[in-house]
């Protein structure tokens, strides 16, 4: 049976979890994992001193919270950008106090085999990523009295990039760094996706049931389902931290008399080697 549990880490909106701990450069990346969520998946799956890579890691969350913790890290990440930003993120941590060590590499998580120093091979304790996908969720909204402007809503304008491709082929890559992440974990190790499921052209899309498929193709089996609540408690409500993305398309699902809500939770899925 498949384990689950709900995860409390959107207590503090995203700004004030990174404020201080990420450097101001990191806020134009367009999804961005939430902080609280990288160090309960860091603190569950690994001890001080184990290894984390994160093989698609953006501006370095995984990194930054697993070396706050004492955990070491490598990052993989296709734009020399964000791999640049990431590992400053990481000196930044360093500099705050942050025992463990971390090291970005520019490379894609498809081939991650041959991009991780043949040393760390069997080692990693835990792969923690969450994949690119849906680019009209994303991006910071301004505004003005007449319009509403949208900025920060690409990785990059290279189409290589996983972010700008459909979802099959983002499914493909995701089985193909599974395959590849045999290699890398230690035994035991487990990788571990967060990802919600998003709406495209008003259609309900199951990227976390899509996902656990291309992890069974690429030969592992789900082991937990968590919820990551992406609102806050107060006594007997719920406190939404939903983006301008998620509020419009409700509001214009209901316009048109479709009863939608908005979506309130990331899934964390947990991934062993099938036996
Ligand atoms: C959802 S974001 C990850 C954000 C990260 N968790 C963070 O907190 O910053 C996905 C990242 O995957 C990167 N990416 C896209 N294609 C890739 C590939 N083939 N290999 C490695 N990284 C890739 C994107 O540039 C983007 O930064």
């Amino acid at each position: 049976m498949t384990r689950s549990s709900v995860w409390d880490v959107a207590e503090k909106p995203s700004q004030v979890q990174r404020r201080g701990r990420y450097l101001p450069d990191s806020m134009p990346h367009p999804a961005k994992m939430l902080p609280a969520l990288a160090a309960t998946a860091v603190e569950a799956y690994t001890g001080p001193g184990d290894l984390v890579l994160d093989p698609m890691c953006g501006i370095g969350t995984t990194l930054v919270e697993a070396a706050h913790l004492g955990r070491d890290a490598i990052g993989i990440e296709y734009e020399p950008r964000w791999a640049a930003l990431a590992q400053a993120n990481v000196g930044h941590a360093r500099d705050h106090g942050a025992a463990g060590r971390a090291e970005v590499l520019v490379g894609d998580c498809r081939h991650l085999r041959s991009v991780v120093p043949a040393d760390a091979a069997g080692q990693v304790a835990m792969i923690l990523t969450s994949p690119p996908y849906g680019a009209s969720t994303h991006g910071r909204i301004r505004t003005g009295s007449q319009c509403v402007r949208k900025s920060d809503y690409r990785y990059s304008a290279d189409r290589a990039n996983l972010a700008h491709r459909g979802l099959d082929e983002i499914l493909a890559s995701m089985t193909a760094m599974f395959r590849e992440a045999s290699f890398v974990l230690s035994p035991g190790g487990v990788v571990v996706l967060t990802a919600r499921p998003y709406r495209r052209f008003g259609v309900l899309v199951d990227l976390p049931g899509r996902l656990v498929g291309a992890a069974e193709a690429g030969g592992f089996e789900l082991v937990e389902r968590n919820v990551a609540l992406l609102c806050a408690r107060r006594r007997d409500r719920l406190v939404p931290r939903a983006s301008f993305f998620q509020l419009n398309e409700v509001r214009r699902a209901r316009q048109h008399g479709a009863p939608l809500r908005v979506i309130a939770h990331e899934d964390v899925l947990v991934f062993a080697r099938a036996s």
